[in-house]
């Protein structure tokens, strides 16, 4: 099964247990980097058979505006989720 890393990480602490954790999860990780600007986010597609890690830090107890807005151009075709 394919991984998915969805993360958010300006300073690198977030994607750094990310990856530890996709890395026990599969073999085949693809990320999506939300602070990549170069990214067309509205081109990536998350199959249904894919498993998904979505991680982000915490700005003044909330997700980072920037990355909420990039998150929410990528299109899913999945039915259901773990939170
Ligand atoms: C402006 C600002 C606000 C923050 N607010 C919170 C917060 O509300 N709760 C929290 O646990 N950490 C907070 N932090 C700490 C970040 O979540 C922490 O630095 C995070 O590890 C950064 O992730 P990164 O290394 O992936 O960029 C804040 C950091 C900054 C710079």
């Amino acid at each position: 099964m394919n991984t998915v890393e969805i993360i958010f990480s300006p300073t690198g602490g977030t994607e750094k247990i990310a990856n530890i954790i996709s890395a026990c999860w599969s073999e085949n990780i693809t990320k999506i980097d939300l602070s990549d600007a170069k990214t067309d986010f509205s081109k990536c597609t998350i199959d249904k058979d894919d498993r998904i890690l979505i991680a982000m830090p915490s700005f003044g107890g909330r997700a980072p505006f920037v990355a909420v807005r990039c998150y929410t151009s990528l299109t899913f075709k999945v039915f259901c989720a773990i939170i």
